[in-house]
């Protein structure tokens, strides 16, 4: 039997991925050693392999089908633009991509005004400011502590993960405007999905049972 490759983005979403995988009867005891060097880990009976990656690396080995199914944030899928099957919600690292900036803010981004935008999502900000609003903007690419551009004044505001709004609040900062809803959603490589799809649509079906189980 061929290995089912799972990747995994780093973090708290893969903790809770490999909770749902283990709620369906997938578990991969290996993981758990977490002073383990090990990347990649295999359950033999299963015929199922999973690995962390960097969480923009996951759609990357997804499209190429280095791994046939990943995990990962709809941030991260819409930042990398790749090439696969989004094929469920697993409603969990619940959060919200926003344009955010101090209140003073408010009046250059309305009066779409040449703002400065700073962000780790350049494409969705784009995406967001050309194409939705159709205002023109300048963007620059950072990569952490984005709260910091407008506090110092790199930028006029932010587009950026809001969760429970404390970092906003901590530095004088609230939510200007609503892009979408992110949580964190399993992908699959678009050939693994015909060539394999009888073992993953069972995974897909029952991880979606499991779900439904918990919001009884
Ligand atoms: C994310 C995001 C915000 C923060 C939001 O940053 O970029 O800074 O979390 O969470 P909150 O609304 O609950 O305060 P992360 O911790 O991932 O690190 P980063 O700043 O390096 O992006």
């Amino acid at each position: 039997m061929r290995y089912l490759t799972v990747a995994l983005a780093k973090g708290r979403l893969a903790g809770k991925a490999m909770e749902l995988f283990e709620q369906i009867g997938i578990s991969c005891p290996e993981m758990k050693d977490k002073s383990s060097r090990k990347l990649i880990f295999v359950n033999e009976e299963l015929g199922m392999r999973f690995f962390l990656a960097k969480a923009n690396d996951v759609p990357t080995y997804v499209e190429y089908g280095a791994a046939d199914i990943g995990i990962v944030g709809k941030d991260t899928i819409l930042e990398e633009g790749r090439k696969l099957y989004e094929v469920l919600d697993l409603k969990t690292g619940k959060c919200r991509m926003c344009v955010c900036g101090p209140e003073s803010a408010r009046e250059r981004l309305n009066h779409h005004e040449l703002i400065r935008v700073a962000t780790k999502y350049p494409r969705i900000a784009k995406d967001y400011f050309y194409n939705r609003k159709y205002q023109t903007v300048e963007i620059i690419k950072l990569n952490g502590s984005i709260e910091l551009a407008p506090i110092v004044g790199l930028a006029d505001v932010i587009v950026d993960i809001v969760e429970t709004g404390s970092t906003l609040r901590e530095n004088g900062l609230v939510v200007l405007e609503e892009i979408c809803g992110l949580s964190a959603r399993m992908v699959v490589n678009q050939v693994s999905m015909k060539r394999e799809n009888e073992r993953i649509s069972r995974i897909i079906r029952e991880i979606q049972n499991q779900l439904k189980e918990e919001q009884k």
